[in-house]
C-alpha cells in the first residue's frame, strides 16, 4: 500500500528518494512520484510506471535538490492515472506553494472538498489527499510546522502525510494518524518514511512516531509534539533493516525465494526454543495465561487461515476454547466479550489497518490480555500488544504470502503447546514428541519442495483453466483455504475451498471434467471420509489431484493425479501441505505469465481501512 520518503539534507536527495521508494516497492503501488525544492521552485515527477521509469523520467529532466518529498501510491480513490498521483500541489502546478504525499483515508474529504472548492480552490484529481494539500495551503500562516498541526485537527480517517513548501526550503513536516511513519536521523540531515527498510543505507537511526505525532524535519534538527501539541521525546532506536530482500539469488521471483527459504525461517523462528516456556511469549506471560481460559484471534487474509488452522490445534491439544474473526468484520458487529479472554492478533506486517482497529476494538470491550504472532519487531502492532512472539520470516517480498504464513504456523503450534502445559494438558513425553516434531520441520519441508517438478507438470493442466476446487477436511480445510487464495491472488484463477464433507451440498453441481480439484488428503482420521468425497467428484467427471501421504493408499488412475508427501507429519501436516499448494500457485501463475510478486490490484501491506 500507499508508501512514504521525504528529506531534509545539503546534498542531492534524488538518489535517496528514489531508493526509498524501490524498497516500498513490496508494498504494491500503481503510480509514484517524487516533488523536489529547486531554485525556489516546486518541481515534481510523477508516472503510472514502475519507480525504475520515474529515475529514467526525472534522469533526462535532470530533476535534483537538497529538499522533497515521494510516493508510490495504491489507488483508492480516483483511478491509478498520472494526475492521480503524489505528490499533489496547491494551488496549482504553475503557482505551486505546497507539496504533500499521503497515506490513508480522509472519511471527509467530500465536505472539505466542497469547503475548499468553495474558496477557489481547482482540483485537478480524484483523490482526497489533494484535498488535504489545498487545506494546508488555505491555511498556511509562514509557519509549516504550525499550519500542518492546525489543519490536521481538520481531517477525520487516517493518515500518515509529508508536506514541504516553496516557502521553507529547508524543512519537511510530517504527522500520522492510523498509518505508519518513522523519521530516520542522520547526521545533519532527516528523513521521513514509511518504514525503516526504506531508509536501509542512508540511517539506521530510526524514530516510531506515534498516533497524532506531528514532526518537523529541519537541517540537523528535528522537533516532535503530540496529538494535543505538547512537545513530544520519542527514543531514536538502532534498527538493522533486512536489505538481503533485494538480492534474487538463483530464483526467478521473490515469492520462489521465499518458498524455498521455508526451512530455514522454520529454523530461525524457532531457534533457541529448547523447552516450552510461557516466557517465550514475553516477561509477563505466565502470569497471563494463567488468567486466561479462551482464546481470540482476530486476522486478515493469509494470516486469518493461520489463525483458523491454530484453532483447531488449541482446542484438541490445549483443550482451550478458541474462535477466530475476521478483523475487518468483528469489530463491526456486536459480540459477547469475556473479559479472561487471550486476545490473539496475527499479522504478518504489523501494521494492517483492519487488525489493529479489532485489536483497539477488543481492548474496548474489556479484553486487555494482548498478544501478538508478528513478523515485524517494530511494527505498530508489537508496540500495541502485551505479549509478542516475533516471527523470523525476515522481509517477505512477493504480495502473496508464503513464509510468513508457515512461520506463523511454527509460533502458534508453540502457543499452543505453551496453553497446554499451563494447563497440565501436556505430559513431558508429548512436549518431548513435539519439539522433536517441530526441529524436524526443516527437513521435512525441504523434501516436500524436493517435488517441484511434479508440480510444474500438474501447473501446466492448471494454467489452462479458469476455475479450480480445493478440498480439504478438519485441520487441512484452513490450508485448502489458503491454497486456494495463492491461486486466486496470483494467477487470477477463480478458485474456491470447501471442507470436503460439504462438497454435497452445493458445490458438486460445479464439478464437471472442466474442473480440476485439487484434494489435501494427508493420512489422518478423515481419510476414509474424504476417499468417499473423492469418488463423488469423479463420479461427475472431476479431475483430481490428490497431495497424498506416503502410506494414504491413494493410487493414481483415469482422472486421479496423486503426488505424495514424502512423510506424514501429524499435527504439523498443515505446515507441509500448503507448501505443496504455494508451489502449485506459482507455477501455474508463471506459466499463465501474470506479475507473480506484484499481483494486480494487490498490496502488501494493508494500511488503510
Ligand atoms: O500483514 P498481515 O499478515 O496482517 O496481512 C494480512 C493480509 O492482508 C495478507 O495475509 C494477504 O491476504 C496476503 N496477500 C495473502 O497472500
Amino acid at each position: 500500500m500507499c508508501g512514504i520518503v521525504g528529506a531534509v539534507a545539503q546534498r542531492n536527495i534524488t538518489p535517496i528518494l528514489i531508493e526509498g521508494l524501490k524498497r516500498l516497492e513490496y508494498r504494491g503501488y500503481d503510480s509514484c512520484g517524487v516533488a523536489l525544492h529547486v531554485d525556489g521552485r516546486l518541481q515534481r515527477s510523477r508516472s503510472t510506471a514502475r519507480v525504475a521509469e520515474l529515475e529514467t523520467q526525472m534522469a533526462s529532466a535532470k530533476l535534483e535538490g537538497f529538499t522533497g518529498i515521494a510516493h508510490t501510491r495504491w489507488a483508492t480513490h480516483g483511478a491509478p492515472l498520472s494526475h492521480n498521483a503524489h505528490p499533489h500541489f496547491s494551488p496549482t502546478e504553475e503557482s505551486a506553494r505546497i507539496a504533500l504525499v499521503h497515506n490513508g483515508i480522509i472519511e471527509n474529504h467530500d465536505e472539505l472538498r466542497a469547503e475548499l472548492a468553495a474558496l477557489g480552490y481547482v482540483f485537478t484529481s480524484q483523490t482526497d489527499t489533494e484535498v488535504i494539500a489545498h487545506l494546508v495551503d488555505h491555511m498556511y500562516n509562514g509557519d509549516l510546522f504550525d499550519t500542518v498541526q492546525q489543519a490536521v485537527k481538520r481531517l477525520h480517517g487516517a493518515y500518515a502525510i509529508a508536506v514541504f513548501t516553496r516557502e521553507e526550503p529547508h524543512r519537511v513536516v510530517a504527522a500520522r494518524q492510523g498509518s505508519p511513519l518513522i523519521v530516520g536521523v542522520g547526521q545533519g540531515e532527516n528523513f521521513v518514511a514509511s518504514d525503516a527498510m526504506a531508509l536501509a543505507g542512508t540511517t539506521d537511526q530510526i524514530i516510531y512516531l506515534e498516533e497524532g505525532d506531528v514532526v518537523d524535519l529541519q537541517l540537523g534538527r528535528y522537533w516532535i509534539v503530540d496529538v494535543d501539541g505538547r512537545p513530544a521525546t520519542r527514543d531514536v532506536k538502532t534498527v538493522h533493516a533486512h536489505t538481503g530482500a533485494a538480492e534474487l539469488g538463483p530464483y526467478r521471483h521473490y515469492m520462489q525465494k521465499e518458498i524455498f527459504e521455508q526451512p530455514r525461517v522454520i529454523g530461525d523462528t524457532l531457534e533457541g526454543v529448547t523447552g516450552i516456556m510461557p516466557e517465550l511469549f514475553g516477561d509477563n506471560a505466565y502470569k497471563v495465561f494463567k488468567q486466561i481460559d479462551r482464546v481470540l484471534i482476530l486476522a486478515c487474509g493469509t494470516s486469518y487461515y493461520a489463525g483458523l488452522t491454530a484453532k483447531y490445534w488449541i482446542e484438541s491439544v490445549a483443550k482451550v476454547p478458541c474462535s477466530v474473526e475476521i478483523a475487518s468484520e468483528y469489530r463491526y458487529r456486536d459480540s459477547v466479550p469475556h473479559p479472561n479472554t487471550l486476545v490473539v492478533t496475527i499479522t504478518q506486517s504489523g501494521e494492517t489497518a483492519d487488525t489493529l482497529a479489532a485489536l483497539k476494538h477488543a481492548r474496548s470491550l474489556g479484553m486487555v490480555h494482548t498478544l501478538t504472532i508478528c513478523n515485524v519487531a517494530t511494527s505498530a502492532m508489537v508496540r500495541e500488544c502485551a505479549l509478542a512472539y516475533i516471527t523470523r520470516a525476515g522481509v517477505e517480498v512477493g504480495v502473496a504470502s508464503t513464509k510468513a504464513f508457515t512461520t506463523q504456523l511454527a509460533a502458534l503450534f508453540l502457543l499452543t503447546l505453551t496453553l497446554a502445559q499451563i494447563n497440565g494438558r501436556l505430559s513431558d513425553d508429548d512436549e518431548a514428541t513435539y519439539l522433536k516434531q517441530m526441529r524436524h520441520l526443516p527437513v521435512a519441508l525441504a523434501a516436500v519442495l524436493a517435488l517441484e517438478p511434479q508440480i510444474i507438470a500438474w501447473a501446466e493442466d492448471f494454467a489452462r483453466k479458469e476455475n479450480a476446487l480445493f478440498l480439504g477436511r478438519g485441520i487441512h480445510y484452513p490450508i485448502a483455504l489458503e491454497g486456494a487464495l495463492k491461486l486466486k491472488e496470483i494467477s487470477y484463477i477463480h478458485a474456491e475451498a470447501y471442507p470436503a464433507g460439504e462438497l454435497k451440498h452445493g458445490p458438486l453441481a460445479l464439478v464437471t471434467e472442466e474442473m480440476p480439484v485439487v484434494t489435501i488428503a494427508p493420512n489422518d482420521a478423515l481419510l476414509e471420509k474424504l476417499k468417499s468425497n473423492m469418488q463423488e467428484v469423479r463420479a461427475r467427471g472431476g479431475q483430481l489431484y490428490v497431495f497424498a501421504d506416503v502410506d494414504s493408499r491413494i493410487t493414481s488412475s483415469d482422472g486421479v493425479h496423486v503426488i505424495r508427501l514424502p512423510e506424514h507429519y501429524g499435527l504439523l501436516s498443515p505446515i507441509l501441505h500448503v507448501a505443496a499448494l504455494q508451489l502449485l500457485a506459482y507455477h501455474t501463475a508463471l506459466a499463465r505469465g501474470t506479475d507473480v510478486d506484484k499481483p494486480r490490484n494487490l498490496a502488501k501491506s494493508v494500511t488503510v481501512e
